[in-house]
């Protein structure tokens, strides 16, 4: 079976990332797992950081490697926090510390424009070198509300309201979740090409 590695470390990434990679024929492994040290997420798009983070573990394990970036863009903050969502509030942030900025960042702004969407971008690469990785992206409508609602997900999901199912993406199941998401769109469209592109 050919292995593969997730170049992320973040927990919440890796339960969805590994769940929806399940059905493919890829022995998954995390960076972690096989002592591929974080990177510096130094591009200023999406892309840029998701080709970074599956370069680098690519080039330290010898395997194939998915990256992920994402992040939410806020319209009343010009896209902001956007590819900085993670470190919104300081360089060791805390999904606590980046929510309540979120917060104080929103609360005179009307509930009407409070609106935002995640955006998540999927490199697949097959080798360090590798000149054509395959992008896949995915994005997400919502709106931000300034009361956490729900256990679910990780980092802004209790602030996340979704019009379309009258809850925030904490609410939601991993599977409703997935289904949905912006990770899910691009993971689904990264599961079709490797289905159907030489890879
Ligand atoms: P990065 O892709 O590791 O740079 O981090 C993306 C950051 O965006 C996360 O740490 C979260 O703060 C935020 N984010 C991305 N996707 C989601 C999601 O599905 N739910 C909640 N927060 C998310």
């Amino acid at each position: 079976m050919q292995k593969l590695v997730i170049a992320s470390g973040n927990k919440g990434k890796l339960r969805e990332l590994a769940a929806l990679l399940e059905p493919l024929d890829y022995q998954v492994h995390t960076q972690s797992e096989l002592n591929v040290p974080d990177v510096a997420e130094t591009g200023t798009t999406f892309v840029e950081n998701a080709i970074i983070k599956a370069r680098h573990a690519a080039e330290i394990t010898g395997l194939p490697a998915v990256a992920d970036d994402s992040g939410i863009e806020v319209d009343a903050l010009d896209g902001a926090p956007g590819v900085y969502s993670a470190r919104f509030s300081a360089p060791d942030a805390t999904d606590e510390k980046n929510n309540a900025l979120l917060v104080e960042k929103l609360r005179n702004v009307p509930e009407a424009e409070r609106t935002a969407r995640y955006r998540a971008v999927i490199v697949y690469m097959r080798h360090a070198k590798d000149p054509s990785p395959i992008i896949c992206e995915g994005s997400w409508e919502g709106r931000i509300v300034l009361e956490p609602r729900g256990e679910g997900g990780f980092g802004y999901d209790p602030y996340f309201y979704l019009d379309t199912h009258h809850c925030t993406s904490a609410e939601l199941t991993a599977e409703q979740k997935n289904a949905i998401s912006h990770r899910g769109q691009a993971l689904k469209q990264l599961v079709s090409r490797l289905n159907t592109d030489h890879v």
